[in-house]
């Protein structure tokens, strides 16, 4: 394997469930936003709406309404609690809606992989959240009002930030790949 800038981004990225709480600069922002708006679409569409939740009322607000949310089945109260902050930390959150039609699933999939990997390479790990946020937007239409387009689909949502606690070794990716 060519060892390269990107390469090591890619590898470097990891799913982290808590974050250390650092803002990101809103260069670095722009850095990681600008990476998802130009990932590929079909037919050139860029059918989506990026929601960029990071002033504090928004997150704190994002944050009340999370914490409102019934717990799954299952799920002891006490685990939840042991999460903390229900916003985990993370001083970003990104959702990827998009306006259905032709390709926007996959637009969106990879617009949010584009942003995965941008902020990797600035040493950012992110963190993919879309089934609790597609719970809450169930839970309270008028919050999803408030942040998605009328129209449109949610289709990623994933916080963003710095590295908090060590993440469990992913192992290594092997015997899925068939050379013809
Ligand atoms: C479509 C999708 C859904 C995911 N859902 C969750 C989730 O609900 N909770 C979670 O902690 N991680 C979630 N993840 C992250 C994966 O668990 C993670 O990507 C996988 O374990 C590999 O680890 P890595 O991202 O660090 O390489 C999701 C990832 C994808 C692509």
């Amino acid at each position: 394997m060519i060892d390269n800038e990107t390469m090591r981004s890619i590898l470097a990225r990891r799913s982290y469930k808590k974050f250390d709480g650092r803002p990101i600069d809103d260069e670095a922002l722009e850095t990681i936003v600008t990476a998802g708006l130009y990932a590929p679409t079909g037919m050139n569409r860029q059918p989506w709406h990026f929601t960029v939740i990071r002033s504090k009322e928004a997150l704190e607000k994002f944050g009340a309404a999370r914490k409102s949310l019934p717990l799954p089945p299952g799920v002891p109260a006490a685990a939840v609690a042991a999460m903390g902050d229900p916003m985990r930390n993370a001083p970003v959150m990104i959702i990827v809606s998009g306006k259905d039609g032709g390709t926007t699933p996959q637009d969106c999939c990879l617009a949010m992989e584009n942003m995965f990997i941008a902020a990797a390479s600035l040493g950012i790990m992110s963190g993919w959240d879309h089934a609790t946020v597609m719970d809450l937007f169930k839970h309270n239409p008028e919050l999803r009002a408030e942040l998605i387009p009328e129209g449109y689909t949610v289709y990623a949502a994933s916080f963003f930030g710095y590295p908090g606690p060590e993440v469990k070794d992913r192992g290594e990716r092997k015997g899925t790949v068939e050379y013809k």
